[in-house]
Formats: C-alpha cells, structure tokens, sequence
C-alpha cells in the first residue's frame, strides 16, 4: 500500500506509549523516542512509522515526501479541559485581583462566572460562534488538535442549549474537534441564590436529562467548591448524569479542600480536575479507582497563587496525569497549551516526557477518545504537530512563544 504522505528524516519523534488504558505513576517517565525517523500517512491515519530510511515499498509515484530535518513531531496535542464557547471577557477584575481581591469572594459578590453568564445569555448564537471559533483557531496554531468544551454559563436551559449547539456545529465546521461536556452546575444562578436546591432539581430532573436525550454532551461535570455546590449536591448532580448515561467530571479541590477528589472516587469519575487542594487520601482513593488527575497550572497562575496541583506526589501515587488549559474568562484566559505545558515543567517539575504523555495518550483518554488519537499507532488518525525544535526538551525550556511549524488533521495541513 502506498502513502499519501511521509514526514521523513525528523529529528525526534515522541511516540507515547498505548497500555490499552491512561499511563500511570512512573509508567509516565516512558514513551518511544524516534531520532531520525519518517511517519508515513495514508487516508488520514498512520500507516507506517519508524526510524531511519522510508520503506521503498510504501513509496508511490503520488506520495507527498517531506523532509523533516531539525524539527520535532508528536501526536496533536489535546487539551482535556476547557470552558470554549461564552461571551464576553472580564479583564474588568484583573486590578481587583491584583489588589488581593479572591476569585471566590468576587463570585460571591455577583461579578465572576455570573457576569460571563449574563454575556453568555445575551449574546446571539452567532456571536458565540464567532469568539469560540477564533479561540479553536487560537488553540489550533499552538497545536491542539482535540479540545473538550464544556457549558456552565447559560444556567438556564436556553442558554445552555446555545452553548452545546454552537460548539456542535462548530466541531462539525472546523478541523479541530470538541468534545462537549455538560456543566450547568458551574454556579448558583442569581435567581436561586436563596433557593440553591430549586436549582439542583432543575438540573437534576430536567436538563440533564435533556442534554442525554438531544445527544448534545458526552460528559457531565460539576463546581464542587465552597460556596458553590457542596460535596452532597455534586453527588446528587454526578449520580443523574450517570443514570442518563453520561460519563463524569468533576471541578474538584480547586480552592478549597472540599473532598472533592474523595467524591470523585466514589463516583467513579472520568476524571478529577484542578486538585489544587487535594487531599493525599483523595489522591490515593483517586489512585486505587483509576481516576485521571486532570490539572491546569495555568489556572494557579492566573489566580497568582502558588499553590500548584502536587504533581509528583500524585506520580509516587501512582496516579495517571493529564495537563490542559482550563480556557476561560476568568481563571485562566488563555488558549495556548504549549504554556501550560510548560508551566507542567517549571511550576510542577514534570518531565518533558511526563508532559508530552500527559496531552497526548493520557489527554486522549481523559476524553475517551483512545481509540483513535493520543499516540502514534498504526491505524490511530494522522494528527500530528511539527515543532520548529530540535527536541521535546526544547519546546519546554524555551518558553512563552510558539514552537509549531506545522499542524495536521487526519492527514492534512491546516497550520502551515
Ligand atoms: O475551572 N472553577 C470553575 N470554573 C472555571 C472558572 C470559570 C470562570 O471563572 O469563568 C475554572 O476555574
Ligand atoms: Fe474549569
């Protein structure tokens, strides 16, 4: 069989490794590291990959040849955890927090994720379209080819319809794909403030059921935070979403140590998000029920704190890591995951293989979508970044800027 397309002579090659399930623990130290190696393409999925010379049998007079020399390729990256689609910015709280003023008592004074609910609510289907898309445009050029995409500023049922349709049709639109997730339960509506459990009822009996039905998200996630939905709410809101068939997430431990990570263990969660806060028997529950420790660094820094997730106690624990954004308005205003990334390295001191696995395989099964992304196995789809870097090491220790040459999609160039 002939290629469409061979990437050859590249300089490094990162291949993680595919157990059939996320890596964990010291197994996140590995991955196959391909010097001078070529990856050859066929209708949008791996066909061949391997070092040295290109198999003259996969070469046909049609085949694309490129020649990689000095450059890096890894499979697309893939940011677990972002809240895409909304309206508005809030650049407004940005000296109020400078000022010592907390995320959560800005939140409890009405402004924070309530006043990106009001832009949310008052912006047109298109408006939402159009900010979400220059944001996966944004996401895309730094090398994310797979991004979850979560509602959670609508609160009420039109508005959280609007948000899961434009970033259906956006994933139908664009060449990066969402993945959507449910988050209704982001914060206490205005209107509710003295009647949360109206609210939770609403969720509970009407909306998530509705998300199940329309098919709008494959996942459900919830604000397990002080002042927002206590541990018991969550587990109410989880065990619905569950019994809808859908699969779970949790904001867990994210600024106050709430038993987050200990919920999510007992729910069985997808994954377990920010653990800022996590207690260490959270960690170990978390551990002995395979539940992924999803963590964004740049939410920590961006609330200016340095109370980063303890990634290497979660290793020795044997944990399974995945590393994402946390795109939004207000904790963490940015779309570039080479960043956090880095941030991965020089705030939580992870290897760059410890990295790379953690937004690739391990990103991949964060959203359950293994089967076909997240490493380079023959058959898995062409999403490939090339980096302008001689190394993984590099695209680390050289940080702030984009390293990404070029970006393919099953196959094909869509950043060049
Ligand atoms: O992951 N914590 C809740 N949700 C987001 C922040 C959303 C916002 O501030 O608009 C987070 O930090
Ligand atoms: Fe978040």
């Amino acid at each position: 069989m002939y290629a469409d397309l061979v990437l050859y002579n590249i300089n490094q090659i990162f291949s993680p490794n595919d157990f059939g399930r996320p890596l964990k623990g010291t197994e996140m130290a590995q991955a196959d590291i391909i010097q001078n190696g070529y990856i050859a393409v066929k209708d949008g999925k791996i066909l061949k990959i391997g070092s040295g010379n290109v198999p003259k049998d996969i070469l046909g007079s049609d085949t694309e040849l490129k020649d990689l020399k000095g450059y890096t390729v890894t499979p697309g990256l893939i940011d677990s955890h972002t809240h895409l689609v909304h309206g508005g910015s809030r650049e407004n709280e940005f000296n109020l927090k400078l000022s010592g003023v907390s995320y959560l008592d800005i939140l409890k004074a009405g402004g924070g994720i309530l006043s990106t609910v009001k832009a949310t609510q008052n912006a047109t289907f298109d408006e939402l379209y159009d900010k979400a898309e220059a944001s996966l445009n944004t996401m895309l050029i730094h090398g994310t080819t797979t991004v979850e995409g979560k509602s959670g500023y609508g609160l009420n049922w039109e508005t959280e319809e609007k948000q899961l349709k434009v970033a259906k049709k956006l994933n139908e639109n664009h060449p990066a794909d969402i993945i959507s997730t449910f988050m209704g339960a982001h914060a206490i509506p205005t209107e509710y403030k003295t009647e949360p459990e109206v609210f939770v009822k609403q969720l509970i009996e009407d909306m998530i059921p509705k998300v199940a039905q329309m098919d709008l998200a494959h996942f459900c996630d919830v604000f397990c935070e002080e002042g927002v939905f206590s541990v018991d709410q969550t587990r109410r809101i989880l065990q619905s979403a569950k019994d809808s068939g859908l699969k779970l997430k949790i904001h867990a431990d994210e600024i106050v140590s709430l038993g987050g990570a200990e919920l999510a263990a007992e729910m069985g969660t997808h994954t377990a998000d920010h653990l800022m806060a996590a207690s260490e028997k959270g960690m170990e529950l978390m551990a002995e029920n395979n539940i992924i420790a999803n963590l964004l660094p740049g939410t920590t820094f961006s609330l200016m704190k340095n109370t980063y997730a303890d990634a290497r106690k979660m290793l020795e624990k044997n944990l399974a890591l995945a590393l994402s954004t946390d795109y939004n308005p207000g904790s963490c205003p940015t779309e570039n995951l080479q960043l956090i990334m880095q941030l991965g390295s020089l705030a939580m001191k992870m290897t760059p293989i410890e990295v790379f696995n953690a937004v690739t395989i391990n990103g991949a099964y964060a959203l359950d979508k293994a089967t076909d992304r997240g490493s380079l196995k023959e058959g898995k789809n062409a999403d490939l970044v090339v980096f302008n870097a001689p190394n993984l090491d590099y695209i680390l220790y050289h940080f702030g800027v984009n390293h990404v040459k070029e970006v393919y999609k099953l196959g094909k160039l869509v950043v060049k």
